[in-house]
């Protein structure tokens, strides 16, 4: 079977996964690629603390292996991130002047969303900046810049990448009943409404056991700020089949949720690696896997 084909035939929306120079290497991991995913987001290599190291440096060989990848496989390409407090070189969180920390989200999107204009269906210009309280959270951006680093990454990023869908991201997004999803459904949209340039909610959905019931109605409501939603990261603990089927349902479920990002291949190369949580155990297809394709033919 191949997942996307069939997700892609049934109702237009891809089923991809993660990739880089690593687990690219591995053949086991790029067959699985090459037959059942149609969508791939770098796991690291276009983070800033991978793409920026230094003021001004730039490292640009993981994240090109990556987007050439994809390029020369026909996959459809989702960038991620742009600005985000983990994976964050020190010069950054040093910063305390207000004025050097536009200057700087400015130059690192303009130099990282300029480079792969044109290639990138979408980007997670702001990754995980809100609190489990629905209110944007403590961080280098918020500290310096208050609200306004929100408006100044989207401007940023638009001018440099105006063809890309741009998507603020984040986790626990996954009941409809949450404070952070009802917070950051409420924000976006004041945001949209204020001219902001907010294409898309990404949900990350990494998952306990369980948690898949609540994924159509947090989904539908994230799906009335933007124009488009889109599950960024799935993984499921102990990979649930029931979980697994009840996430595609969802996706399937909102008309503008435009595809599903599996974050691993095999559970061997998971960063959750110890609660199993993705599609293939040893290279080899789970129960979960056998019942997307069921739910899909
Ligand atoms: C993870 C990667 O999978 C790991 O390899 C890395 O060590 C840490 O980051 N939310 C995100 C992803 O937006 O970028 C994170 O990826 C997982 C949580």
């Amino acid at each position: 079977a191949n997942i996307n084909a069939l997700f892609v035939k049934k109702s237009k929306k891809y089923f991809g996964n993660i990739g880089d120079q690593g687990t690219l290497s591995n053949s086991q991991t790029t067959a699985i690629i090459n037959s059942d995913f149609g969508q791939l987001t770098p796991e690291n290599s276009m983070k800033w603390g991978s793409i920026e190291p230094e003021n001004n440096t730039f490292s640009w060989a993981g994240a090109d292996y990556l987007a050439n990848y994809a390029k020369t496989n026909g996959k459809v390409l989702r960038c991620h991130n742009l600005v985000w407090h983990n994976q964050l070189p020190a010069y950054v969180s040093a910063i305390t002047d207000p004025e050097i920390m536009t200057a700087t989200i400015q130059s690192h999107i303009a130099a990282v969303a300029g480079r792969y204009a044109g290639q990138c269906y979408a980007w997670d210009v702001l990754n995980e900046v809100f609190g489990e309280d629905g209110k944007l959270e403590a961080s280098p951006f918020y500290n310096t810049l208050g609200e306004s680093f929100v408006k100044i990454a989207f401007d940023a990023a638009k001018k440099a990448d105006p063809y890309a869908k741009l998507y603020i991201n984040d986790f626990n997004l996954d009941s409809a009943t949450y404070p952070k999803t009802t917070g950051l459904a409420a924000k976006v949209k004041e945001w949209v409404a204020a001219g902001i340039p907010i294409d898309g909610i990404g949900s990350q959905t990494h998952l306990n056991a369980g948690q898949g019931a609540g994924v159509e109605a947090a989904l539908k409501l994230l799906a009335g700020s933007v124009s488009e939603v889109a599950i960024t990261e799935l993984d499921i603990a102990g990979a649930a089949s029931t979980d697994y089927v009840d996430v595609v349902n969802a996706c399937l479920a909102v008309e503008n949720c435009v595809g599903i990002t599996e974050w691993g291949v095999d559970d061997s190369q998971s960063w959750r690696s110890s609660s199993s949580p993705t599609l293939f155990s040893g290279f080899k297809p789970k129960a979960a896997y056998n019942a997307i394709v069921s739910l899909l033919q």
